[in-house]
């Protein structure tokens, strides 16, 4: 019996399109022997959709006609019930699609990687691979992230956090207090974006102005750092879970101006789609061994204190002033699942989605031993006619 892995992509997100690209090049490195394959396209209106066609990449090029010849799908929130139904009833009632036994989530950004996702799946009781929702969501938060780096002893570039209501309702008291904790120049980001989408470096406070503004219209939560100029970007990909984790080979990712763009990461693939399979990189990032053995070192530590799960990525930024390493970011669902990292430390692609896999049902069964009711009743000794009183949460 081969297992019916459900794989999840596209989502309500910028990284929408960059997720098919990780999506396909999943599919394609799964050993069909072992596995049985439903590609779930989630479009950018929300709606889900299976289909044959969705393996094929040139399909995307038109994605009207590609949704209009997949099959419109959903699953039921409800705990236990791991079936893909088609949207459209059928003559006898809900038509069910395939009954699943895992979900593999190749999503990116908002919606998908942040933990909103996964929290349907927990609801739904099926075992998925990768993290799970405060791992996801904590990941995904630029803010939250460095709030629990910090408190776990873990070095992140000095930085300053508001709202977009703090802003609207005084811009000058934002701007003193970015300029009071950094100076200048300073990189603008939304808390929660990805694939450097809303991020621009500002030198004074005209360009900081602009840089907000700009990165308020893609979120509500906006983090402004220290720019670090003479920098080295480092990345490093962790697999496993809490209790046992590995770090992969670093690369360093190359850009081609201040700061690595939308571009650098999937454009450059000489018009190929290759996701983050395209960025030009150093592979093995050319750093001395203690840098190497130091990152590999914060990589796993930030994977455990963030409660992560699968296969995740932590950016680094190296000053090449000072010399000091920082954590920049973590990508819980990393582009291309980070597999060029892997296949480079001895893990090829199809193994790697092997372990991710395996690990999935290793955390349900574990999750299925935890006590969700412990019995008890409250309403057993209630007389006829009882109000709610001096009854409810303490
Ligand atoms: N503090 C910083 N100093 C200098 N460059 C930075 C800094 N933070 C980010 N960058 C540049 O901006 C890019 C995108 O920022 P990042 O935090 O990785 O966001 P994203 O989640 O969009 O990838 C980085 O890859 C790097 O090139
Ligand atoms: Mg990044």
């Amino acid at each position: 019996m081969k297992i019916k892995v459900g794989v999840l992509f596209g989502g309500r997100s910028v990284e929408n399109e960059i997720s098919v690209v990780t999506a396909l090049q999943t599919m394609e490195s799964m050993n069909r022997d072992k596995y049985e394959i439903i590609p779930i396209y989630i479009a950018k209106t929300g709606h889900w959709y299976t289909g044959a066609r969705l393996l094929e990449l040139s399909n995307y090029k038109d994605m009207k006609a590609q949704l209009a010849a997949c099959t419109e799908v959903y699953m039921r929130p409800v705990y236990g019930d791991h079936c893909l139904y088609e949207t459209r009833p059928g003559l006898f009632g809900r038509k069910v699609v395939a009954s699943l036994d895992v979900i593999l989530p190749t999503l990116h950004g908002t919606n998908c990687e942040d933990g909103t996702l996964q929290g349907v799946l927990a609801c739904i009781g099926i075992p998925f691979v990768g993290c799970d929702v405060l791992a996801s969501a904590n990941g995904m938060d630029k803010i939250t992230m460095k709030l629990i780096l910090q408190g776990s002893g873990i070095p992140v570039v000095d930085y300053h956090w508001f709202n977009d209501k703090a802003w609207y309702a005084d811009r000058d008291a934002v701007l003193d207090a970015v300029e009071k904790r950094l100076r200048y120049p300073v990189i603008v980001k939304p808390a929660n974006s990805g694939s450097s989408v809303g991020i621009r470096p500002a030198h004074d406070r005209a360009e900081l102005i602009e840089a907000v503004d700009y990165a308020c219209t893609f979120t509500t939560r906006v983090i402004v750092e220290k720019l670090v100029e003479k920098l080295k970007e480092v990345n490093c990909s962790v697999l496993g879970n809490y209790e046992d984790c590995e770090a992969s080979a670093c690369e360093v990712p190359m850009r081609s101006g201040e700061i690595l763009t939308y571009d650098d990461k999937y454009m450059r693939g000489g018009g190929k789609s290759k996701g983050m399979q395209s960025t030009k990189r150093e592979l093995p990032a050319k750093i001395s061994d203690e840098e190497t053995s130091l990152i590999k070192e914060l990589a796993c530590k930030t994977f455990r204190v963030l409660a992560c799960d699968g296969v995740a990525r932590i950016d680094f930024i190296k000053d090449e002033e000072d010399r000091r390493i920082y954590v920049n970011e973590i990508n819980t669902i990393p582009g291309s699942l980070s597999n060029y990292l892997w296949d480079f430390s001895g893990v090829p692609f199809p193994a790697l989605v092997d372990r991710l896999i395996d690990q999935a049902f290793a955390r349900s069964r574990e999750a299925g031993f935890k006590v969700t009711d412990f019995g008890g009743n409250i309403f057993k000794h209630l007389g006829q006619g009882a109000k709610t009183g001096k009854l409810g949460k303490k």
